[in-house]
C-alpha cells in the first residue's frame, strides 16, 4: 500500500489499485468463458467515470435523481441516526450524493471514499475537500469486492463507521456475492457500525429498460469503451465499428447488459486468438433489482438489521439504513 498527501489539498491517497497484471488475466479467462463475460468494475477508467457521469444526466435514468431526493428529504433523519460517526463510501465516484449527507452534519469530521478508479476518485476527493474545510479526506483506490485491510481506518477508536454506498451498484454484485460483500462491509465496520445502502427496486421492464439503453447511445458508448479501453490498456485489437450493445431486463430480477458481434470475428489479445461468432454476446454487467423484503432478507444473512427504509412516491428507488446486530 501506499498513502500519501495529494498536493494543494489535504487528502490523504491510499493506493491499493489492482495491478495491470490483474486486469490481463481477469479479461483473457472472460473472454474465453462459454459466456464471454469482463466484471462490471473495468468499465471505469477516465472516460468510464465520464460517461457514467452523463449516464446520470439522462432522463431515462431516473436512478440518480430518484436517490438525490430521498436523500434531500431525509438528510436530517438520517444525520440523526448517524450521529458524529465516519462515513465511508464504497464507490464513492463523483462523491455527488454524500454532499447532502456532509451538508447536513456540520460536525462530521471524517470522510472515506473508496473507488476502484483513482483519477475520479482523486477529482471528487478534491473538489469536496475544498467545499469541506474542517473536514478529514481519506482517499481509498481499492477493488471492493475483495477483503479490505484498512489500518488508517481502524485506527480511529471509538467512532461509529458508518458505510455508504449508493448508486444500486450493490446490483451488480451476484445475490450470493452480495452476502460476502456485506459480510467484509461488516467486518470493517466492527461491532457498532451501521449501513446506509441504496437499492434499485423491482418495476416494469419498461421503465428498466431504457434506463439502461438509452435514445442518446450513452449507455452503448459506456460499454463499448471497455473494448477501447482493452485496446490501450492491453494491447488487443477490437475493430469499435464491428461490436454494438444490448441490454434487457431478466424476470430473475436483473438486467443484462452485454457488448454484441455484429459479424463473425477473431480479436487478438497477448498472443490468444478469440473467435466472436455474429450475435455472440459479451456480458458487461448484471444489475439485479430487489423489493425491500428480498434486499433485507440478504443483508440479515450478513448480520445487518434492517432499521429504517425509505423510497420514492413511486416506488422506484429504496435507501436503507441498516446496523449491524
Ligand atoms: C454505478 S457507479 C456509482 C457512482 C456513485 N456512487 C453514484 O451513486 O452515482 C459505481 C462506482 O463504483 C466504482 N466501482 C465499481 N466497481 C468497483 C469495485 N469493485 N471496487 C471499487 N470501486 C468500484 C466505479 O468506479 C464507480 O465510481
Amino acid at each position: 500500500m501506499t498513502s500519501n498527501s495529494h498536493p494543494d489539498s489535504t487528502i490523504k491517497l491510499y493506493d491499493l489499485h489492482p495491478p495491470l497484471d490483474d486486469f490481463r488475466t481477469e479479461v483473457l479467462q472472460g473472454l474465453q468463458k462459454p459466456q464471454k463475460a469482463i466484471p462490471a468494475k473495468f468499465l471505469y477508467d477516465k472516460r468510464g467515470a465520464e460517461l457514467f457521469d452523463a449516464i446520470c444526466t439522462l432522463e431515462e435514468y431516473y436512478l440518480t435523481r430518484t436517490e438525490i431526493a430521498i436523500l434531500e428529504d431525509r438528510a436530517t433523519e438520517i444525520a440523526e441516526l448517524v450521529g458524529n460517526g465516519i462515513l465511508i463510501e464504497f464507490g464513492s465516484g463523483s462523491s455527488q450524493k454524500v454532499r447532502i449527507l456532509l451538508d447536513a452534519m456540520p460536525y462530521a469530521t471524517t470522510y472515506v471514499a473508496l473507488d476502484i478508479s483513482r483519477q475520479h476518485l482523486l477529482e471528487s476527493c478534491a473538489s469536496l475537500a475544498e467545499a469541506h474545510p474542517g473536514l478529514e479526506v481519506i482517499a481509498i483506490c481499492a477493488d471492493y469486492t475483495q477483503p479490505l485491510d484498512l489500518p488508517e481506518i481502524l485506527s480511529i477508536k471509538d467512532k461509529h463507521r458508518v458505510a455508504f454506498f449508493p448508486g444500486s451498484s450493490i446490483g451488480n454484485l451476484e445475490p450470493k456475492e452480495v452476502v460476502q460483500f456485506l459480510k467484509n462491509t461488516a467486518a470493517l465496520l466492527q461491532s457498532n457500525g451501521s449501513l446506509l445502502i441504496g437499492v434499485d427496486l423491482k418495476k416494469s421492464k419498461d421503465i428498466l429498460e431504457p434506463a439502461y439503453d438509452d435514445s442518446q447511445g450513452i449507455s452503448a458508448a459506456f460499454a463499448l469503451n471497455l473494448l477501447t479501453r482493452i485496446n490501450r490498456e492491453l494491447g488487443a485489437d477490437f475493430d469499435l465499428e464491428q461490436f454494438g450493445y444490448r441490454a434487457f431486463y431478466n424476470p430473475v430480477g436483473r438486467i443484462e447488459m452485454y457488448i454484441v458481434s455484429l459479424k463473425n470475428q477473431v480479436v487478438h489479445l497477448d498472443g490468444v486468438e478469440i473467435p466472436f461468432r455474429q450475435d455472440e454476446t459479451l456480458r458487461t454487467e448484471h444489475s439485479y433489482k430487489y423489493t425491500v423484503p428480498e434486499f433485507q432478507a440478504l443483508a440479515t444473512l450478513a448480520g445487518f438489521q434492517p432499521k429504517c427504509v425509505w423510497t420514492d412516491p413511486q416506488q422506484l428507488f429504496s435507501l436503507h439504513y441498516l446496523r449491524l446486530l
